[in-house]
């Protein structure tokens, strides 16, 4: 059945989508040919679309949703938890548990502000490590995601220039030129930059996995020589853990890469699938946020005790049940299909995992940065997810995102996605 035929009332949808918003979606990474399905519910692993398809879900909101959809205990927390109220402008007890459950969590960090996304973190420790080094100039590494703020929306610039370069229409050129633009992985490249730039870079900023690459895992220098080169100097490393916080492990890349950071920056899992963003980092920087210091941070959804409540409710969880090594090894076991389904089939390919995050590449032999990920065969990537998507099996539109493992995804699921695999890699050499 075709795609058309299985999602006859999500095109209705989306038809009125487009009508009233641009290119028919919310955000841009959701639309995908030749319209996306609209969801009606999802509980554990499974989405339920208004025409009635149901799908097993690896996107899960693109990693917030570890526990899966509809997770009781989270579930029951915000239902308790929304019946007084959604939001007060004042203090509450659930966004100073959650803050501490962080400070408890998550390595070097002893104060925590709460935001309402990702974008706003990182937008945050930017400002902040700028106002604590007196420094305009940051470093980021090519591919790396941190919002959709002025300050990370930047490219490499073109040739010799190292100057960062506007990534959308209206970027203005004077900020994007403070962003210096180093391919990741390249510790020579990244050296040479912050010799060259020295007393000009207040940060640098990096997601410790690239996940918004599919998922290249850092070398084992490469975050070590960042720290290096901001240990003992004016310099903050800023690690923007969105992704990779509590979902590496509970105290995400720091801990598992043994490397620390000066500034966190938190999301996705962090608020169970509800909207949330914290920076975090010790005393000594945090405390120049204001009102306690004078660098300017607010939002009149800051701290909202629902989101509060659902991300301490699934880092409970996850404190209590420890799924770690379950959910690498169900990530091992379908990027074991993946990898030697490419063999069996004599395909060029390549899958990349860290713990229960990983992607596949086709055509290529190995990728370890961005330019490896822009030469992989997208239009392979674009039949296999159609493939698995005929199949009842949904993974993210893109090769520049991952699949994600949740604790609800089950053996049955996993069997039939390991046949959703081979089903979907048959049709690329049919
Ligand atoms: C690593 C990383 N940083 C920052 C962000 C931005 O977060 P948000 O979409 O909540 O603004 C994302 C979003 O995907 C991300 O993956």
């Amino acid at each position: 059945m075709g795609y058309e035929d299985r999602f006859p009332a999500s095109k209705e949808v989306f038809e009125r989508a487009e009508r009233v918003m641009p290119g028919g979606v919310s955000s841009p990474v959701r639309r995908f040919d030749p319209y996306p399905f609209c969801v009606e519910r999802a509980e554990g692993s499974r989405l339920y679309t208004i025409d009635g398809q149901v799908l097993i879900d690896y996107c899960l909101a693109f990693g917030p949703l570890i526990l899966g959809h509809a997770h009781p205990e989270v579930v029951e927390a915000v239902r308790e938890r929304v019946a007084d109220g959604f939001h007060y402008g004042t203090l509450t007890e659930p966004e100073v548990a959650l803050a501490e459950k962080v400070v408890d969590l998550v390595p070097n960090v002893e104060k925590v502000r709460l935001v309402n996304t990702g974008t706003e973190a990182t937008m945050s420790a930017i400002r902040l490590a700028r106002a604590y080094t007196g420094r305009d100039r940051i470093i980021k590494f090519e591919g790396c995601y941190h919002g959709a703020h002025d300050a990370v929306l930047v490219k490499a610039g073109s040739g010799a220039s190292e100057l960062g370069a506007p990534d959308s229409p209206g970027v203005p050129e004077p900020v994007a030129e403070c962003t210096l633009v180093c391919p990741f992985n390249d510790v020579e490249a990244f050296v040479e930059t912050v010799e060259r730039f020295d007393e000009e870079v207040g940060a640098v900023i990096v997601e410790p996995v690239l996940g918004n690459a599919g998922c290249v895992p850092p070398d084992p220098e490469f975050l070590k020589t960042l720290r290096e080169y901001c240990d003992g100097t004016e310099r903050l490393l800023i690690f923007d853990e969105v992704i990779t916080g509590f979902r590496l492990g509970l105290g995400g890349a720091q801990e598992y890469y043994g490397v620390d950071a000066d500034l966190v920056c938190l999301g996705k899992i962090l608020g169970g699938g509800l909207p949330i963003g914290a920076l975090a980092g010790p005393e000594e920087y945090m405390t120049h946020v204001a009102p306690e210091g004078k660098v300017y941070q607010a939002g009149t959804f800051n701290g909202n005790p629902v989101s509060a409540t659902a991300g301490l409710a699934t880092l409970e969880v996850l404190e209590r049940e420890k799924p770690y090594d379950e959910l690498a090894d169900k990530a091992e076991r379908l990027a074991s299909a993946l990898a030697d389904g490419l063999e069996d089939r004599g395909l060029e390919g390549t899958v990349n995992r860290v713990e229960s995050m990983f992607q596949v590449y086709f055509g290529v032999e190995r990728v370890r940065d961005y330019g490896d990920v822009n030469a992989a065969d997208h239009d392979a990537f674009k039949a296999f997810h159609r493939g698995l998507l005929e199949e009842g099996v949904w993974i993210a539109a893109s090769n520049y995102e991952a699949w994600f493992l949740s604790t609800a995804h089950t053996e049955e699921d996993l069997e039939r996605t390991e046949e959703a695999i081979e089903s979907a890699l048959d049709r690329l050499t049919g």
